[in-house]
């Protein structure tokens, strides 16, 4: 099969596009034809090798949202064909010993996730753990399939599990064309929570209001925290959900109100952070809180709430699998607004 891999960290000259032997399914792993994968920061970090995680190695194959036509299926699998459309879930915790990709599913370790550490949809083919693929909906296509796993369970986790976001509270998302992002205020929103969104550019500020946000803000012209004191009245918002860290934390702690959570998941751009008053921070109750990996049971629920739900998906550009550093090229520009896809 065809493959876009690299040997060692550097700018998009490392990306080699070259002939590899197919994956061979173990007794419980399927192998999909990918037919759409999408982006995500991770991929473009870990090829920098600005940041890789644990468990990483050389050659590396990219891309944890991995949608397709299953085009082979272990001995010992049960309720997964040949010719199914599916989606996978990318993080290897909960997969079973006889799969090939087993052995990976410490949480808090070497957490194994297709695309992070073993080789993911940045080809023709990608293996899999038949117990982490999902059927797609016939009325879907696997371009929409493919923009759900690593955005959708990084944002339910992160609003629902860590934040416990309830209806009638006040959410701040940032980066709102990101998309982790892009998910998180749809599924706010569906969660009944008035959705604050701030973003880099005032024509993402449009979009994101066009997505469903409430009220939005420009984050590199407005005042971020007094943008959320203004739209609840003086009293701050319930919860910050953010991802963009170091340039974005002394405003989102300052526009949270009494007993306000923020919530972290990434570090985009930069991973420290000084905490601007330890006085409001305790005077007010506020909790920083970081958002941990999902676990296997939450995957199918939030794939049940998509494959139902009026979610609009937000595909900005699609390029070929050859193509590939063009696409992440973009992505570092941040000259995009939902998921950027490659097709094989
Ligand atoms: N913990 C987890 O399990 C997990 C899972 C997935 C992703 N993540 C993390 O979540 C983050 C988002 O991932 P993604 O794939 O959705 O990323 P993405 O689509 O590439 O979006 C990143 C956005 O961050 C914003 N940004 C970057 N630098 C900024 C700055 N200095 N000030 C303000 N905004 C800035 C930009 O938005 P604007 O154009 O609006 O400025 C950029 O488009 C990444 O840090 C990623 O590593 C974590």
């Amino acid at each position: 099969m065809k493959a876009m891999l690299y040997h060692e960290a550097g700018g998009p000259e490392v990306f080699q596009y070259v002939d590899v032997a197919d994956p061979e399914p173990g007794p419980a792993d399927v192998v999909i034809d990918v037919a759409a994968t999408s982006l995500n920061r991770l991929d473009v970090v870990q090829r920098n090798g600005w940041f890789q995680m644990p468990g990483f190695e050389y050659p590396h194959i990219a891309g944890m949202d991995v949608a397709g036509v299953v085009s082979a299926v272990g001995s010992a699998v049960a309720g997964v064909a040949v010719g199914d459309r599916v989606v996978a879930d990318p993080s290897l915790a909960g997969v079973s010993d006889d799969s090939k990709l087993a052995g990976r599913g410490d949480l808090f370790g070497d957490l194994g996730i297709i695309g992070g550490t073993v080789a993911g949809g940045y080809a023709e083919k990608c293996l899999v753990p038949a117990s982490h693929v999902y059927a797609v909906p016939e009325s879907m296509s696997l371009e929409h399939a493919s923009t759900f796993p690593t955005a959708y369970l990084t944002a339910a986790h992160a609003l629902f599990d860590v934040g416990q976001l309830q209806s009638g509270e006040t959410v701040m998302i940032h980066a709102a064309g990101s998309g982790v992002s892009t998910a998180g205020i749809q599924l706010a929103k569906q969660a009944g929570a008035t959705v604050l969104a701030t973003a880099g550019t005032d024509e993402k500020c449009e979009r994101a209001l066009a997505l469903g946000a409430d009220h939005v803000a420009n984050n590199r012209t407005a005042d971020v925290a007094g943008f959320a004191r203004e739209v609840t009245q003086g009293a701050g918002v319930n919860m910050v959900f953010d991802h963009v860290g170091t340039a974005l934390f002394g405003p989102s702690l300052f526009g949270l109100g009494v007993h306000g959570r923020l919530v972290n998941c990434g570090n985009s751009s930069g991973d420290e952070a000084t905490i601007p008053s330890l006085g409001y921070l305790f005077h007010s109750g506020i909790k920083i809180m970081g958002s941990d990996p999902y676990r296997p049971e939450e995957f199918g629920p939030v794939w049940d709430t998509f494959c139902a739900g009026d979610f609009e998906v937000v595909i900005d550009s699609t390029f070929a699998l050859a193509d590939a550093a063009e696409a992440q090229n973009k992505m570092m520009q941040s000259d995009f607004f939902g998921k950027i896809l490659l097709t094989p």
